[in-house]
């Protein structure tokens, strides 16, 4: 599962040759779970159409500050759009947009959202490889970087002029890896790791019965899911539960016995930062397990 599910994205497309990736950046953020919207410049529009991207955003697209075929002209709300974000990203940006941003000027919806928008702002610039190295493209990138907006740096290889060198956007894999590990980085439990056990163990008496009981596991599940949405890696050794967890942080040990989770757990006690044991591991044990079914011959069965 993705950190990105669940997330309000704004994804503001400026008028670059790469723009043409753009779509591919909403499918893969809609793959990962991500609610998208697209805010675009009008001079964006000559790259990518906005319905291409409504229909793959399933979302209206935003390109200019009213709906301007309305007559009864309505405000497209560029500080609505900025406080439904949590993430904006502007991929790609180009050296016009990038240089307004650095300086508060504010003529179309992409910009008047950028300087309304409260949450983490992620750019990609893609330009040919003149404009990237000019002093006034460093000085675009030192000014957004120092308001705290996160640059998603260029690569290098062949530019849409034929030139050879840096500018060429990220590709959309990249930019939602970056996003992504940025996240996860911010999280408190980045990098450590978390031993939780979860469950009852169950003590074999003969290969049908056995000592049990009826925790669900349903706690150290969610203790799971908790730490892992913190950013932690998540060792989860469980006895048998019909609970389900599907986390790219949480590896799950299904063990059956006490004596199985005691192995377990010790595998990973010593490499763990945090253990938190809240199986219900049984109390005893029989002390010989039959090979067979015991018969039911006596009205009482003593375990020993
Ligand atoms: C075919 C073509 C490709 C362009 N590619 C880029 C580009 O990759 N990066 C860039 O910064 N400008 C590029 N430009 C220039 C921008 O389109 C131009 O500066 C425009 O005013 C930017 O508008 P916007 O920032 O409001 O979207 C290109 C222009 C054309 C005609």
């Amino acid at each position: 599962m993705s950190i990105l599910k669940d997330k309000n994205i704004l994804l503001g497309i400026t008028a670059g040759i790469a723009a043409y990736k753009s779509a591919s950046l909403v499918r893969l953020f809609i793959k990962a779970g991500a609610n998208v919207k697209v805010v675009m410049t009008p001079a964006s529009k000559e790259f990518v159409t906005p319905l291409t991207l409504s229909t793959l955003s399933k979302n209206p697209v935003y390109s200019s500050f009213t709906d301007e075929e309305d007559d009864n002209q309505i405000w497209n709300n560029h500080v609505d759009l900025g406080l439904w974000a949590d993430l904006f990203v502007i991929a790609p940006a180009t050296a016009n947009t990038m240089a307004k941003m650095a300086n508060g000027v504010c003529d179309n919806i992409l910009l008047a959202t950028y300087l309304s928008a409260k949450c983490s702002i992620y750019f990609a610039p893609a330009m040919d490889l003149d404009m990237y190295k000019h002093d006034s493209t460093k000085a675009s990138f030192e000014k957004l970087t120092s308001y705290g907006n996160k640059l998603i740096p260029a690569g290098t290889g062949e530019l849409a002029s034929g030139l050879v060198g840096e500018g060429r956007m990220a590709e959309p894999e990249e930019i939602v890896a970056y996003i992504e590990n940025d996240i996860l980085d911010q999280l408190p439990l980045r990098g450590k790791r978390v031993l939780i056990t979860a469950g009852p163990t169950y003590e074999a008496i003969d290969p049908v019965r056995f000592i049990g009981n009826h925790s669900s596991g349903k706690m150290g599940f969610e203790i799971a899911k908790a730490a892992a949405n913190l950013g932690a890696e998540v060792v989860l050794v469980t006895g048998p539960t019909h609970q389900k967890i599907t986390h790219h942080l949480v590896t799950v040990k299904p063990v059956i016995t006490a004596e199985d989770m005691y192995n377990e757990v010790h595998k990973h006690f010593n490499t763990s930062d945090i253990a938190i044991l809240s199986a219900a591991v049984a109390d005893y044990r029989p002390k010989n397990v039959a090979d067979e079914k015991i018969k039911r011959k006596k009205p009482r069965l003593l375990l020993s």
